[in-house]
């Protein structure tokens, strides 16, 4: 079950490898650079930072910008997501309880019930709620106001957020799939705060096989440093790397069985494509969202699949990558 509001969500993977301020936080420049000047700006005014809307594909650190939007303003953070608020009474009673200035992040906000989503609207554009109270002829509604607050909201489906909803965040940015060597740097950061040697071979290594994803190369990096403590003397060289990576099933490329498996069913069950997002996913045993959420923003990207108005197809670049020759199963 979500809890409503939830503070050890931030545990569930390493906290500490979290960065509190900016200046700390490796790679998407740009999106920094923005945020930077818009809290030098709400600062200098004395007003809470606008209402900020983050999107892109999971892992990417949406959690983590809104964890240092609220240290870099000085106010606290109150942590929940669009599934744990049910009633538009959970919410109210979450809006009631924020403090002036406080942030408010709301992961995966596109899962927000509508009709808590519009209660939301006059809480964002003028600090206040409209709650009805009592019973159908004796029903009222009464008006509460709220203390100025920012919504951080996280997304991985911009597409998915009704146009009144986007329209109310006044700063909207996207994260990207982070560069090798951007990885390569938050690698290298995780091992000082493990105390963990690493071989610059192989953080450049780990940071090639991680799917452009700072969540997914901490936890191979914990992975790795545990073959290091077991077959080496706990220091992690590129041959550990290697052999951990391809014991973990983790390609070259950095892609798991996961992707394979989403690439076979595609090359295999459907010669190639085009295939419907609900035929593949039932072919290979796994929700629709989540392959359109986790699996197919990187393949896209990397060029193994294009999606066409007909459906997915695989390029030639997969067939390579499953040895079948292009057009071979036609
Ligand atoms: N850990 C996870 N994401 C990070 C980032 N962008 N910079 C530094 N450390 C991180």
């Amino acid at each position: 079950m979500d809890r409503l509001v939830s503070p050890d969500r931030l545990n569930d993977e390493d906290s500490s490898l979290r960065p509190k301020y900016l200046k700390d936080y490796i790679g998407q420049t740009k999106v920094k650079e923005m945020i930077d000047i818009y809290i030098k700006a709400a600062k200098k005014r004395d007003e809470p930072i606008d209402h900020t809307l983050l999107y892109g594909p999971p892992g990417l650190g949406k959690t983590t910008l809104a964890q240092i939007i609220a240290n870099e303003m000085g106010v606290d953070i109150t942590v929940t997501s669009g599934p744990a608020i049910e009633k538009t009474g959970d919410l109210a009673g979450i809006l009631t309880q924020l403090k002036p200035g406080e942030v408010l992040f709301i992961d995966e906000i596109h899962r927000l019930p509508r009709y808590v989503e519009e209660m939301l609207y006059s809480a964002m554009e003028d600090y206040s709620l409209d709650i009805v109270v009592g019973k159908e002829q004796t029903s009222r509604t009464i008006r509460v106001d709220l203390v100025p607050f920012t919504l951080i909201g996280a997304t991985t489906r911009y597409g998915d957020l009704s146009s009144p909803l986007r329209d109310r965040f006044g700063v909207v940015e996207r994260l990207d799939y982070y560069t090798v060597e951007d990885l390569k740097n938050i690698v290298i950061r995780t091992a000082k705060i493990y105390d963990c040697k690493i071989d610059y071979e192989a953080s450049v290594e780990l940071a090639r096989r991680s799917r452009g994803t700072p969540r997914i190369a901490n936890r191979l990096f914990r992975r790795i440093r545990d073959f290091a403590s077991i077959i080496g003397d706990g220091d992690i060289t590129l041959d550990i790397t290697k052999k951990a990576l391809d014991k973990l099933d983790i390609n070259p490329d950095g892609l798991d069985f996961r992707d394979i498996k989403y690439l076979k069913g595609i090359v295999e069950n459907f010669k190639g494509g085009p295939v419907g997002i609900d035929a593949i996913a039932s072919t290979i045993g796994e929700e629709a969202s989540t392959i359109e959420d986790v699996y197919e923003p990187y393949l896209l990207q990397e060029g193994y699949i294009q999606r066409t108005p007909r459906g997915r197809i695989a390029t030639e670049k997969t067939y390579k990558l499953l040895n079948v020759s292009y057009g071979g199963l036609l």
